[in-house]
């Protein structure tokens, strides 16, 4: 019998070999990576703005410097990502039309403001953390250039979680004013942070299809306990109160017990409408009116060198 394309992707996805761009895949499939990497791509060019808030205010040199490397990874990481999502079809130019409508979701995290420099730190240590367990996993996604792509992000995005821990690190061996800004900075993140995960399992429309795909490889609770588990010991090694009352060590399952998170404030700012979200939105769009012109010298030059090669 002769085996169908979609008998010889279920093949390949069942013995962990990838996907690469030029073999069959479902139209699902190809959508809903398409959905997730741009998101994730998204994700990280917005990423920039709240840090780079901080950059011109930085405490020192050596941490201006520090600051100014990572938020320049981030670009990168955007960049590896849209590239990985074009290889499904899809082209740069539409994805940057639907971020820059605000129809194109991106994670809800970056819509917070960065009120202090202990802010700085609380995201290293805890937005890129949570960003490295949700991503080591998708080193081994189904789909090949997205899972190489994020070989490397991760590998700076540890970078980027020492540097914040190191900042708490510091300001938590500091004055008391300085514990004080770690401790208020790291009450605002901590929730927002649990909500990168995503919704429920049980109210997350895409986590049953994506698992079967192995394009997720956990779900979004067990991605968010896992966090927890390993936040909460570094927490009390730097002396911070974790912001829960129902935190709890549950024996039994191995996990801390935590208090209910606010989903209605994660669809609000998921709708649009959080903190920073206005913007958010509109810095991506001076930024993209001010680089029009790089853009058109860009392709001017591309296009005379054409003809330069042709004489
Ligand atoms: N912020 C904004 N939207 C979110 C978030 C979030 N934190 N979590 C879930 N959503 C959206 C989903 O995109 C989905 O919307 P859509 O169907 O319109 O696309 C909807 O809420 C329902 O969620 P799920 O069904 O759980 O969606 P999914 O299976 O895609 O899981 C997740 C969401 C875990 C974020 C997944 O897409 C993922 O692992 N993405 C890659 C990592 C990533 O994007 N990280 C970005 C932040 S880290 C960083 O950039 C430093």
């Amino acid at each position: 019998v002769e085996k169908s394309l979609e008998d010889i992707f279920e093949e390949k996805i069942a013995s962990e070999i990838r996907i690469e761009p030029k073999d069959w895949m479902p139209e699902k499939y190809r959508k809903t990576l398409v959905r997730q990497i741009s998101q994730h791509a998204h994700s990280e060019i917005v990423g920039m703005l709240p840090e780079g808030n901080w950059i011109t205010r930085a405490p020192s040199l050596k941490r201006k410097a520090i600051l100014l490397a990572k938020v320049q990874d981030e670009a990168g990481h955007g960049l590896y990502l849209y590239s990985a999502a074009e290889t499904l079809g899809t082209s740069r130019d539409q994805m940057f039309e639907d971020l820059l409508s605000g129809k194109a979701k991106y994670s809800s995290i970056f819509n917070y403001p960065t009120l202090s420099w202990a802010d700085v730190g609380a995201i290293g240590w805890l937005v890129d953390g949570a960003a490295i367990m949700n991503q080591v996993p998708l080193c081994r996604t189904s789909y090949g250039p997205y899972a190489r792509a994020m070989v490397r992000v991760c590998k700076e995005e540890s970078f980027h979680q020492r540097q914040g821990f190191e900042i708490m690190m510091t300001l938590c061996n500091g004055s008391e004013e300085q514990k004080e800004m770690a401790q208020e900075a790291f009450n605002r993140w901590w929730w927002p942070t649990l909500m990168m995960f995503g919704p429920k399992d049980e109210e997350s429309p895409n986590t049953e299809q994506s698992m079967r795909w192995k394009i997720k490889r956990f779900t979004n609770d067990e991605l968010r306990q896992r966090f927890v588990d390993m936040m909460v010991p570094q927490a009390e090694f730097l002396g911070l109160t974790v912001p829960d009352k129902d935190l709890k060590w549950n024996e039994a399952k191995g996990g801390y017990d935590f208090g209910a998170i606010d989903w209605n404030e994660f669809w609000n700012v998921v709708k649009g409408n959080g903190p920073c979200n206005k913007d958010r939105l509109k810095a991506r769009n001076k930024a993209q009116e001010e680089g029009a012109w790089v853009r058109e010298a860009a392709m001017a030059y591309a296009e005379k060198a054409a003809t330069r090669e042709k004489k």
